[in-house]
């Protein structure tokens, strides 16, 4: 093995090592070189009877395999005698794992007494005793490491072992005070939470969970945090199965609840309680100072301020030094031309997901069509070839590129993109924000074709370790995402990205091998290359653009999103869409996960009735209301089935104009897949309305109750209900309806 963990010379007393997890760690440390105390008091899971059985067979088996370990067999409770046989058989104390354990678990009303404060004397005060007995040994040699062993019971609780969460959760906070009053004599505590097959959990985990949940996946992490040269130290981690994950504290920006010389009521606290309990841009608070700095923020905005509108505060990260950053605010980064030819838009749309297969994409993907053009979206791609150059040499900021994460990205367009040519963009630092864990860059760049500004983007880019400058958390300067309304979405569209797609959207320019390299991945703690964040966006901007666009580019305003997750390629991705007026709300779901990818999203679109002229002419004799029936018919063909057996009904339609009926319509959501049809019911209808194109469109465009309507429907109150309900079914309100 190269370079392996050694532990020669070490001490090591590992408590309840007769069994389980700590027979684990005994061995594991005894193999590479450590002697070891096997501590095992040898009663039952309950923690009734003793005996010295158990720590003698670990000890026989480390040395029949030619290791050091001598016995112990007191309790935890004994603190002090553990670790007097550690110094007496081998002159030193190193590492404790406190380890030892036993279960008494009850439904909370059924935990006597007993139950209770025999969990917390062999967990908890067992931990500490034997710890403090440790310690000065510890202090006076500048070594020391410690585990405690808490659960994922103590974390999120667990049904019936209520003592026993609370002890386990206790350890955790024995731990982070122990890990901040040793750090400086070179003792590092952290704390763990172990899923292993044991006889604690024979009664709940089935037998092939039991066997596939080694002990030996968990003993690594614990030599490694025990290891000389591993300076972790108060941390919580997950194990088991071979996986580890580490834990932190989230807190959300919170809200201030009171204005100056105002009292605080619950009614304020009512009001605001979105905002106290709405995670995003959530903090990342790592030590008591950084969470009740925060408290000092508010406690300044309100005295300044006298309002109660703060919608984010400074987490405040502790702050050794100030860096004046006005000499970086507003420095010119670079500028670059971007040439192109038809190809670029092209190669751009189908890494995007454009396909033609759909007859609607055609005129993204042939130069040929009549009506090629530019995705509005394809905006980010000359600005992003602008921005890198000059980052790196940030006077005074710790900025590596190599730990750089796309964190948001707002693009705004003022003119439909030309299809070939040359753009010129210009980049600068709009400003830096100081987020504790990373700076954050706010990148403008301006892309000009000629002298005509052509659009604008703001790259949001997050640098991990370069935070903690001094800074201000937030930015006026910043485009900001929005959350989605609280109602289903109006529209969902599904893509199922390739396992090529980040190979070919990186085509168009972004050539980070994190999306194709695995072993690039790899570094950067992926299982597999991910999708760039910019495609998955531009997934979304282009599901906006045909569900309430129209697929016309030059209604397409403005888009800003937050990158949440990453995307594996082949994920299939979900557009969740909500019309707000002119503004599309939206949000990028994982299918296969649940994960949310682009939270916060939002289209600005200019609305049809601003822009006439870029809509079609009406196809029929002057009827709006056969617009809405086409776009009716293309959703049926998507969602036919599902709506038949939700609504079975056939609905037939008598549009009249001037008094007489100009047009029938029928929808059949009773047979088949459903359809939709010019001309009266073919079977015979369940419901027939008869109004005015006018009227038709009124209720459409929700300007009129369906209940007003002049009464001229064959049918009662509860089938006006159900126009709505078709309405509504359809979405129809997305749909974009010009007018005369
Ligand atoms: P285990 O029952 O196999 O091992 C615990 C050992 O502690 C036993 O050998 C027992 O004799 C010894 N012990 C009990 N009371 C003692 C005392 N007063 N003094 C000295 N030794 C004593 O159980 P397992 O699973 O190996 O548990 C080890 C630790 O991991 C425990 O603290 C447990 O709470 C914790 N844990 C285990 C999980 C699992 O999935 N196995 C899950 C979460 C936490």
């Amino acid at each position: 093995m190269a370079a392996g963990l050694r532990f020669d010379g070490r001490v090591v007393l590992v408590t309840g090592a007769g069994g389980g997890l700590g027979r684990a760690y005994a061995l594991a440390f005894a193999e590479r070189g450590a002697s070891v105390v096997v501590n095992d008091l040898g009663g039952d899971f309950k923690g009734y009877g003793k005996s010295s059985s158990a720590a003698d067979k670990v000890v026989n088996e480390i040395r029949a395999k030619g290791g050091k370990a001598v016995p112990n067999y007191d309790s935890v409770e004994d603190g002090e005698k553990l670790v007097k046989s550690a110094l007496e058989a081998f002159g030193r104390i190193d590492i404790v794992i406190n380890n030892a354990g036993i279960l008494r678990d009850r439904s909370f009303v059924r935990i006597s007494d007993e139950d209770w404060d025999i969990i917390h004397r062999i967990h908890l005060r067992g931990s500490f005793l034997v710890t403090r007995a440790a310690w000065n040994h510890m202090k006076n040699q500048k070594f020391g490491r410690i585990i405690m062993t808490s659960s994922a019971a103590g974390i999120y609780g667990n049904f019936g072992q209520a003592n026993y969460s609370a002890a386990k959760l206790g350890l955790l906070g024995l731990s982070n005070t122990i890990a901040i009053e040793g750090r400086k004599y070179n003792i590092h505590c952290n704390t763990i939470a172990p899923t292993a097959g044991s006889r604690l959990t024979q009664t709940v985990m089935p037998q092939d969970l039991i066997d596939a949940f080694k002990p030996e996946y968990v003993a690594p992490l614990v030599l490694w945090l025990c290891h000389e040269s591993c300076m972790e130290n108060g941390s919580l981690f997950e194990v088991g199965a071979g996986w580890i994950g580490k834990l932190r504290w989230e807190r959300s920006l919170g809200a201030i609840v009171r204005g100056k010389d105002e009292p605080m009521t619950p009614e304020a606290v009512r009001d605001k309680w979105e905002k106290v309990c709405d995670f995003d841009n959530a903090s990342k608070p790592r030590s008591i100072q950084e969470s009740i700095s925060v408290l000092n923020d508010a406690l300044s905005q309100i005295e300044s301020q006298g309002s109660i509108s703060m919608n984010s505060t400074s987490s405040g990260s502790v702050v050794s030094s100030s860096l004046d950053t006005t000499n970086i605010v507003g420095r010119e980064l670079t500028t670059k031309v971007y040439t192109y030819t038809h190809l670029e838009p092209i190669l751009y749309a189908l890494g995007v997901g454009m396909s033609t297969k759909d007859p609607d994409h055609l005129k993204f993907l042939f130069e040929g069509s009549e009506e090629f053009c530019c995705l509005p979206s394809f905006g980010v791609i000359p600005a992003q070839t602008s921005m890198f150059d000059g980052i790196p040499s940030l006077p005074g900021l710790n900025i590596d590129l190599a730990k750089m994460l796309h964190g948001e990205q707002y693009l705004e367009l003022y003119k439909p993109l030309p299809t070939s040519g040359q753009l010129t963009s210009v980049s600068t630092i709009a400003d830096i924000l100081d987020k504790g864990s990373g700076a954050v860059l706010l990148i403008d760049v301006n892309t000009y074709c000629g002298k005509d500004l052509v659009c604008y983007n703001q790259f949001s880019l997050f640098f991990v370790g370069a935070g903690g400058f001094g800074g201000k958390r937030t930015s006026e300067k910043a485009k900001v995402t929005v959350n989605p309304p609280k109602r289903l979405p109006d529209a969902v569209l599904s893509d199922v990205t390739t396992t090529d797609q980040a190979a070919l959207y990186r085509l168009s320019g972004d050539w980070n091998p994190l999306h194709v390299d695995p072993s690039f991945a790899a570094l950067g703690g992926f299982q597999k290359p991910i999708l760039h964040g910019l495609c998955t966006f531009g997934f979304a901007a282009r599901n906006v653009l045909k569900q309430f666009a129209n697929n016309d580019v030059t209604r397409f305003k403005a888009i800003k999103v937050r990158f949440a997750k990453p995307v594996i390629p082949g994920q299939t991705l979900q557009t969740e869409m909500w019309k707000e007026g002119d503004r599309i709300h939206f949000q990028t779901k994982v299918k296969e996960t649940g994960d949310i990818a682009i939270a916060g999203g939002y289209v600005d679109i200019t609305s049809a009735i601003d822009k006439p002229f870029a809509r079609e002419p009406l196809k029929t004799a002057g009827l709006q209301s056969d617009l809405v029936f086409e776009e009716i018919g293309r959703r049926v063909k998507e969602i036919g089935n599902e709506l038949v057996k939700k609504v079975n009904a056939i609905f037939q339609w008598d549009i009249t104009k001037d008094g007489k009926t100009a047009m029938q319509w029928t929808i059949d959501l009773k047979n088949g897949s459903g359809a939709v049809y010019q001309g009266p019911a073919r079977s015979s209808a369940d419901t027939t309305f008869t109004l005015s194109d006018q009227d038709f469109m009124d209720v459409v465009q929700q300007k009129t109750n369906p209940q007003k309507v002049k009464p001229l429907c064959h049918g009662c109150t509860h089938l006006l209900g159900k126009l709505l309900f078709t309405l509504v079914q359809f979405w129809i309100m997305t749909v974009c309806i010009p007018k005369h």
